[in-house]
């Protein structure tokens, strides 16, 4: 008994000596050290030499002092994301010659300070770089000095915010030539100017500017000229007029692109944008696989605009998801019929949240899409459309915006022979009569339109066959009631004879 009781106290005192290393969790063989959401204020002690992968985030770290990691000879993975750092000595990562992926993400660091500036030289090896969400707009100055990246030349993507007037010409640029992807993740710019990007490599293919939350005011059209192997832009949350944002397209008129993606691309405030021919007058001679204009407030078209493009055959993946038009109004049904007609590759369509404005809208994960090996977990899945959606409509329908539509005819379309995926959920119409017939040769996943979304609805040929016997797939678009999603959602021949009962009731 008072072997034990000893031997109690011995093992707590070592707890206690010991304490910050107990607080990391070893892994794969002790390789991995899990310190996460430790309260730490510093880098543990005692932790074993030889571990390859060291995650401190979600802690309270505010300083790293020189050679901080030197005895960690072997990390290949270094996390300090959600701390305070504030401080970094200059040769902190002194020793970190093999560390392929480092990131500091959601911290206080001051990027352009003075120690930060040769802070990444012994690095040579390091292929992913986070220093996202480290700005802070009431701390930041409007012109920061970026570091310098020149050191990792074998960088490939690198995650970093954007300074209203962010200077570029002593960062090394043109010695990382590896470097494919720039995530700007919080951004301040408030002008895209034809020499804003000119320091940065030729070599970018990818570029993304995610909320950025000044208002970008002045847009030349020569913007992304420096990046002329540019394959895809993302913008996510960015506020600039959707005009603009079309602008920046100039410099690929006539190539090829993987992506263009706009969401939540809205000016200085939400107004309803309509596409003109002159709007897309660059996007249309492009030809792009995937197409993503969503949540941009668009509320119509001209004609031979938003449908007329010159490569149609290019495009895969067409998203108009969260917006508020019809593609079968006016003179349009004829655009349709030849887009149709002529996008003989596309794959997958999604103009799903449509014509009100939804809060919650969600996207189906197109990279997954792409890869074969997850499309049938897709196609089986479908997309996770969150259901409680009609209930939070149920309470904030003074939200709801009507787009203005006028009469409608009904419409026969073939679709594209190569269309397997077409999302139509959440899609809803304030006007009385909408007849569109689809006649489709090989879909295997539909969404059907309404605020219930039925997952995992597979026509199969037989179901095809039978709907199309039935003339069940000549899906009449009624108004949907969103206060009583279950009456549309039980049987989908009940679609043909939805009515409208208003909603204020
Ligand atoms: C790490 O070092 C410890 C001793 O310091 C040793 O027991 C262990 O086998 C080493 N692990 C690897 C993966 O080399
Ligand atoms: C960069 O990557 C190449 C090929 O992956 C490798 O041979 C080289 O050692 C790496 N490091 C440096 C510093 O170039
Ligand atoms: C970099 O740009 C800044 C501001 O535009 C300028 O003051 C500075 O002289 C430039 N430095 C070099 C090395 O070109
Ligand atoms: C930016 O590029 C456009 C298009 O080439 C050109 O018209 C404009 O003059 C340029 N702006 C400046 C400031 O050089
Ligand atoms: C459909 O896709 C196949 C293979 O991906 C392709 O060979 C064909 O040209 C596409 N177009 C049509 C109209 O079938
Ligand atoms: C597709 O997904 C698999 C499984 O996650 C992955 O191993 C593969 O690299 C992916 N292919 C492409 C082209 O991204
Ligand atoms: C549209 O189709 C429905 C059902 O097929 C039909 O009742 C209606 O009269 C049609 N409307 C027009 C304008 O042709
Ligand atoms: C269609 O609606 C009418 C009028 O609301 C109703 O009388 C009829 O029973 C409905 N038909 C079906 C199949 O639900």
């Amino acid at each position: 008994m008072k072997h034990l009781a000893k031997l109690r106290l011995y093992l707590l005192l070592m707890c206690f000596h010991t304490g910050s290393s107990k607080t990391c969790r070893l892994k794969e063989r002790n390789t991995i050290a899990d310190c996460t959401k430790s309260g730490l204020q510093d880098i543990p002690k005692n932790l074993p030499l030889n571990i390859s992968e060291l995650d401190l985030s979600h802690n309270k770290i505010s300083f790293l002092r020189s050679h901080a990691f030197q005895r960690f000879e072997l990390l290949t993975v270094l996390k300090i994301d959600y701390n305070n750092l504030e401080n970094i000595e200059r040769e902190s990562f002194n020793g970190l010659s093999k560390l392929r992926w480092l990131s500091m993400e959601k911290n206080k660091l001051d990027i352009s300070s003075r120690d930060f500036k040769h802070v990444f030289k012994p690095l040579n090896n390091l292929n992913h770089l986070d220093i996202r969400y480290n700005m802070d707009k009431l701390v930041t100055k409007a012109t920061v000095e970026y570091p310098f990246f020149g050191y990792m030349s074998n960088l490939t993507t690198l995650y970093m915010d954007l300074a209203e007037n962010p200077v570029f010409n002593s960062s090394g640029f043109e010695l990382m030539l590896n470097l494919q992807t720039v995530r700007f993740e919080k951004c301040y710019l408030k002008q895209m100017l034809n020499d804003t990007l000119i320091n940065l490599p030729r070599n970018i293919i990818s570029i993304y500017f995610y909320r950025c939350y000044s208002f970008i005011s002045f847009v030349e059209p020569n913007f992304l000229r420096p990046l002329p192997v540019l394959k895809e832009l993302n913008m996510f949350k960015v506020r600039i007029r959707f005009q603009d944002a079309l602008k920046l397209l100039y410099p690929f008129t006539g190539k090829e692109m993987t992506s263009i993606s706009f969401i939540q691309v809205i000016g200085f405030a939400a107004k309803p944008v309509f596409i003109t021919r002159d709007m897309v007058k660059y996007l249309k001679e492009i030809c792009v696989q995937t197409l993503v204009l969503g949540e941009s407030e668009i509320v119509g078209y001209e004609e031979n605009s938003l449908l007329a493009f010159k490569y149609p055959q290019c495009l895969e993946y067409v998203v108009f998801s969260g917006n508020r038009f019809s593609l079968g109004i006016e003179n349009h049904e004829m655009e349709l019929i030849v887009v149709a007609m002529t996008a003989t590759n596309l794959k997958y369509f999604d103009l799903s949240y449509n014509a009100i404005n939804f809060n919650d809208v969600t996207y189906c994960n197109i990279e997954a899409l792409r890869n074969v090996s997850y499309r049938n977990e897709i196609y089986s899945n479908g997309c996770k459309v969150k259901t409680k959606v009609a209930e939070q409509y149920q309470s904030s329908n003074s939200n709801l915006r009507y787009s203005e539509m006028t009469e409608e005819i009904n419409i026969t379309v073939s679709m594209p022979a190569n269309l397997t995926f077409f999302r139509l959920s959440h899609y809803m119409t304030s006007y009385k009569e909408y007849g569109l017939n689809f006649f489709v040769k090989k879909l295997s996943y539909f969404a059907i339109p309404g605020f219930v979304v039925l997952e995992s609805f597979i026509f199969s040929k037989y179901i095809l066959r039978h709907t199309i016997q039935h003339k069940i797939l000549g899906l009449n678009w009624c108004q949907l009631n969103a206060f009583y999603p279950q009456i549309i959602s039980a049987y989908i021949s009940k679609y043909r004879n939805c009515s409208y009962e208003g909603f204020n009731d």
